[in-house]
């Protein structure tokens, strides 16, 4: 059998084609308080274009385990099988509840890189995370607090605390780090969901938003490292076992709860692609938009080892996306 080829092109050209399927096919579900039908459409549009997709994808972070998840699980092989052999990760839907709700912030999003090189976070759901860009590599750290931590990075940034803008996931978990940021005179951006892109918007000039603290998904910490990586941003994570049959579960498996995973640990290669499709809009990016006759849809396509960054705004035939079963 010949050797299959390493991904030296830009696959991320081919990934924004499966997040618009992916955006188009639930943004008929846009505030229709149906989470579930809204990824399942999601899924299966993601599916169906994935397939035509040259590279031999092994799925690291899905949709979960195969027993709950008839597609897109946890070790399914995508993709034609003919192309390099990838890691993939997938989020067909990036805030299934903003979706539903017809909310700010939601997204389809996924990342490739070489194989091998994508942390599989296991049993753990949730991880404490630190996301900045550029100006905060080297300078902040889960292992300081966070008014240390909004200090450092706003003397690297060369300017006050007061000017630091600190991206939060509103949960009631984040009422002391919340008061902390406060107290120690930073802004707080509170979201309501969707912390890949508020981990990403950190390294983006244009957004106001400097840094990313607290506890999110573990899948999302995955994809968010994979788009720091092609703007040299960086996240830091620590897993944030629920329960102590979760950490026993994770300590059994041979995960270390205490460490510090960096960027590196997360994605352990630079040669990785991330694209993202917005479905509502957010920081990031505009959401599907519906005209008489079509449909337009804004998209970042990015790539670690040429740093490209490229956005592409889309216009879809609504007749066409019919054949395709898009819609
Ligand atoms: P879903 O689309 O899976 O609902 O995830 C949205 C999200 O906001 C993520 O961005 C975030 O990491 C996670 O949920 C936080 O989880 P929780 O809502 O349980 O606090």
């Amino acid at each position: 059998m010949s050797e299959k080829p390493a991904p030296d092109r830009n696959l991320a050209m081919d990934l924004v084609r499966v997040t618009e399927a992916a955006a188009l096919a639930s943004s008929a579900w846009i505030g229709r308080g149906e989470k579930e039908l809204a990824d399942g459409a999601a899924v299966r549009a993601m599916r169906s274009v994935l397939a035509t997709v040259s590279m031999t994808g092994t799925v690291v972070i899905g949709e979960g385990e195969k027993d709950n998840a008839p597609m897109l699980y946890n070790g399914e092989l995508i993709g034609d099988c003919q192309g390099p052999p990838v890691d993939v990760a997938v989020d067909p839907i990036e805030g299934t509840t903003p979706t539903a709700m017809g909310r700010w912030g939601a997204m389809s999003v996924m990342a490739v890189a070489t194989k091998g090189s994508m942390f599989f976070p296991g049993p753990i759901v949730y991880m404490n995370k630190l996301a900045t860009g550029p100006e905060g590599v080297g300078v902040v750290s889960l292992e300081l607090t966070p008014s240390e931590n909004i200090r450092e990075l706003a003397k690297a940034k060369r300017c006050q605390p007061s000017d630091i803008t600190t991206v939060i996931l509103d949960r009631p978990r984040h009422e002391e780090l919340i008061e902390e940021v406060r107290a120690a005179g930073a802004k707080i951006r509170l979201i309501g969901d969707g912390d890949v892109s508020g981990a990403v918007a950190t390294a983006l000039s244009d957004v106001d938003a400097d840094i990313l603290l607290g506890v999110g998904g573990s899948p999302e910490a995955v994809l968010a490292a994979a788009g720091l990586r092609c703007i040299d941003g960086q996240i830091q994570v620590q897993l944030w076992p629920r329960n102590e049959a979760e950490r026993s579960a994770a300590v059994a498996a041979g995960y270390d709860i205490d460490r510090i995973l960096t960027i590196d640990d997360l994605i352990n290669s630079d040669n990785c692609f991330f694209a993202a499709t917005g479905l509502t809009d957010s920081d990031l990016l505009k959401g599907v938009r519906h005209r008489e006759n079509q449909l337009v849809t804004h998209s970042i396509v990015m790539r670690s080892r040429s740093k490209t960054i490229r956005t592409i705004e889309a216009v879809h035939k609504k007749e066409k996306l019919r054949n395709f079963a898009l819609l």
